[in-house]
């Protein structure tokens, strides 16, 4: 809606996993490094952990969409889909093989059968599980006797464990300590520095052809960082938001009080558990209340005018009285009309 007022070529804050916006911040590099890292190890378990929409499933997919699918073969599940089915069926599917009336012991074979197929090929099996913190024990138990096929001594397939915090806490539990000791590196994602936030709204803008309009002030920016603690879902919510906002109204600023309104409404919309509410710095708020008065002070000159004849319609009647009380003359006319009828709007 907004974009073609700005100059912009697309959307820059869609709430999309989408690779081609991937920002490098520290944490996200981290994380890539190790994926990477895990990737040329070619065995066991990465596991990667971070809050909701920190990047986690934006991380996976830049990934994936770099690797050579010459040397690398990716099967992606997402653990909300196993509710209905296990998790060896929704891995062979996820690979494209044919699964259905299958039993367990005929998934396994079939699954096996294809990582050696692979392997034989010079290729390698990489399994992504994201939302992993939904999983039961009993399907980690499955993808740990994934892990078990071997040739040659050479692993079949490698796994990497996507998930929010509560998969560390699922790892840790006692029936999972063979899986455990299969894991080869774990990363947890935090959320971004002010620095990072700044630049990464930048980015984001930029790949979508961004020269500066909006103007953003340095104090906006600070802002997003406060009112979303460095959380990129968070940080594309409201930046959407903001830029929709100055665009109704016409304005190609953006100010560090319109990004806490913004913040404020869509706290009070969507909820504290997803937009927490940050405090507007005092500071801001007075000066908001002052540009408040002053948009209703547009008015005062008119104000001061009537005030200014209305004294004058006074002055004369004093005069009047004054001068003229011994004759008992009325005041004239004009004076009684300036100081009675010519009402101060309110
Ligand atoms: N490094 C990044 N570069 C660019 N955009 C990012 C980055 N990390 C996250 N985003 C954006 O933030 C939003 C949330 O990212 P994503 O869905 O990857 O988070 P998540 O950690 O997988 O969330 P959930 O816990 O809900 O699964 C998406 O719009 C995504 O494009
Ligand atoms: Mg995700």
């Amino acid at each position: 809606m907004y974009e073609r007022y700005f100059g912009l070529t697309g959307k820059p804050f869609r709430l999309h996993p989408d690779p081609e916006f991937f920002f490098g911040s520290q944490g996200h590099s981290s994380a890539y490094s190790y994926l990477k890292y895990g990737v040329f190890q070619g065995e066991g378990f990465m596991v990667i952990t971070g809050e909701i929409g920190a990047g986690k499933t934006t991380l996976v997919r830049t990934l994936l969409s770099k690797l050579d699918t010459a040397q690398v073969v990716s099967a992606q599940v997402v653990s909300t889909q196993l509710q209905a089915d296990d998790l060896l069926r929704t891995t062979a599917l996820a690979f494209g093989l044919r699964a259905q009336g299958l039993d367990k012991s005929q998934l396994l074979a079939t699954l096996e059968a294809y990582f050696t197929q692979l392997a034989v090929q010079g290729r390698r099996a990489l399994l992504v599980v994201d939302e992993a913190q939904n999983l039961s024990p009993h399907a980690m138990e499955e993808l740990r006797m994934l892990s078990n096929f071997q040739i040659d001594e050479q692993a079949l397939l490698q796994s990497f464990l996507v998930g929010q915090p509560e998969l560390r806490d699922l790892l840790r539990l006692p029936a999972l300590r063979q899986l455990r000791q299969r894991i080869i590196a774990s990363y947890h994602l935090g959320p971004m520095s002010e620095a990072e936030t700044r630049g990464y709204i930048e980015h984001r803008l930029k790949h979508v052809g961004y020269v500066a309009d909006p103007r953003i002030e340095e104090a906006a920016f600070l802002a997003f960082h406060e009112t979303t603690g460095g959380i990129p879902r968070r940080i594309n919510m409201l930046a959407n938001r903001v830029l929709l906002a100055t665009y109704l109204a016409d304005q190609h600023d953006i100010h560090a009080v319109d990004v806490y309104q913004a913040a404020r409404e869509m706290g009070d919309e969507i909820g504290p558990d997803i937009l927490p509410s940050a405090q507007m710095p005092t500071s801001l708020a007075q000066a908001q209340v002052q540009q408040e008065v002053m948009a209703r002070a547009d008015g005062l000159p008119l104000i001061h005018a009537r005030l200014d004849q209305l004294e004058r319609g006074i002055a004369e009647i004093l005069e009047h009285l004054r001068t003229k009380d011994a004759q008992h003359e009325p005041p004239p006319r004009e004076a009684l009309v300036g100081a009675t009828l010519r009402q101060v709007p309110k």
